[in-house]
């Protein structure tokens, strides 16, 4: 079984070899064709609701694994990638595989602590300035990263996400967004499979404007509410464009097949 997946490793590399991929243990995916699909999904999103281009300069909070930097790079020839991120090994790999190459792609490791994924981070998420200039993207994207911070974190990245963005510019995030509907279908038990774990049900552990799955490490799972959540994308001068709601929680699949939620809005001129 062992021989037979290296073989099969060996050869999924030599067919997909014009394209960056980290090694098996910097990506979750087991197959080099499921990390580029997933990436090739991440692409169209930010095209439809966030009118990404060759051109575009667009920050990336949390690359991870990097699914997006793998399709980005034949895709972005003018415009400029940037990214944050707490894990060091993956901003190394990144770094040394497109950064060296492609002067327009930038990898920063952000030492910052998180219960999950940094345990041994030394700063803030709350107190982080973003290190970039005011109004110098025109697209900031997060991926599974609001669904690991709480609202305090949410509430600070949004304004440095604000000052960062230039006017008219999208911000695009994914969240397990709290409201009646969500906390109804969750209820049932029908929510996500994969998320649910050992669990019967999602929003297990309310506090306040969240919720979480697990008791004692809350950052794996966090769920927020969609009032609030609103509420601060107003007072950061980001005006909501579009909600498409994803089947975490046992709704029905949307158009576009997202499980998480997403928020596409737009910083006021
Ligand atoms: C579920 S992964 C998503 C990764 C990537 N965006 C994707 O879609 O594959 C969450 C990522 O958020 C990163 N992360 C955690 N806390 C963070 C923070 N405060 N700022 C930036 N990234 C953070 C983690 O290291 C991890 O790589």
């Amino acid at each position: 079984m062992t021989i037979f997946n290296s073989l099969k490793g060996f050869f999924h590399r030599l067919i997909y070899y014009k394209r960056i991929v980290p090694p098996r243990h910097l990506r979750r995916s087991r197959h080099i064709k499921e990390f580029l699909t997933d990436g090739h999904v991440q692409l169209q999103r930010l095209i439809k609701y966030a009118n990404l281009n060759s051109r575009s300069n667009i920050l990336d909070i949390g690359c991870g694994g990097g699914k997006l930097v793998s399709v980005l790079v034949p895709f972005l020839k003018e415009g400029t990638y940037s990214t944050f991120e707490v894990n060091k090994n993956y901003v190394e790999y990144w770094k040394n595989s497109v950064g060296k190459k492609h002067n327009n792609f930038t990898f920063i490791h952000a030492d910052l602590w998180h219960s999950y994924y940094n345990p041994d981070g030394k700063y803030k998420t709350v107190e982080y300035i973003f290190p970039f200039d005011n109004n110098v993207f025109d697209i900031v994207y997060l991926n599974s990263i609001f669904t690991h911070l709480l609202p305090s974190e949410m509430s600070h990245y949004l304004s440095e996400i604000r000052r960062v963005l230039k006017p008219g510019g999208i911000v695009l995030a994914t969240y397990f967004i709290v409201n009646n509907e969500s906390l109804f279908l969750d209820s049932k038990g029908i929510s996500n499979k994969a998320l649910l774990k050992q669990c019967h049900k999602l929003l297990n552990f309310q506090y306040g404007n969240y919720w979480t799955r697990d008791g004692d490490i809350t950052e794996r799972f966090i769920g927020i509410d969609e009032k609030w959540l609103k509420d601060t994308y107003n007072k950061n001068n980001l005006e909501i464009i579009d909600i498409i709601y994803g089947n975490w929680c046992g709704r029905d699949e949307s158009p576009d097949k997202t499980l998480q939620d997403i928020f596409a809005a737009q910083k006021r001129y």
